[in-house]
């Protein structure tokens, strides 16, 4: 009924492993039934077993209300960081 998947990126700063929670999705019939936060658990619990990973990660798109209360609900904070890219799919 959901689906995440994690990609990791090295911190020169920090010399440890973020990893980065992306696609994160539950099936509208699914959602506030405490799936992503078991999903989430999962991730935190083998990041922590990792031994090298620094923390998580993961971007919002600004107006998604419903991502962003969940990610705070879980205790995520937003960063300073903005975001830049170039898109080259037009
Ligand atoms: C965002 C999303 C992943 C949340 O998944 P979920 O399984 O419904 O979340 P959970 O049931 O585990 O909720 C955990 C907590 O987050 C908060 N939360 C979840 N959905 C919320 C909503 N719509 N509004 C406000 N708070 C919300 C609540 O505090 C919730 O705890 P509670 O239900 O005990 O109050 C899901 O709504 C979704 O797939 N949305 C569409 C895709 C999407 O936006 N993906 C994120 C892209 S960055």
């Amino acid at each position: 009924v959901a689906s995440l998947l994690v990609t990791t990126e090295w911190s020169d700063w920090r010399n440890g492993v973020f990893w980065w929670i992306q696609s994160v999705y539950v099936q509208p019939e699914a959602r506030r039934q405490g799936v992503f936060r078991a999903l989430y658990a999962e991730v935190e619990r083998r990041a922590r077993v990792a031994g090298d990973v620094c923390g998580l990660r993961l971007y919002v798109a600004q107006d998604n209300a419903a991502a962003r209360a969940t990610y705070n609900a879980l205790g995520m904070h937003e960063t300073p960081y903005r975001m830049y890219e170039v898109d080259w799919t037009g």
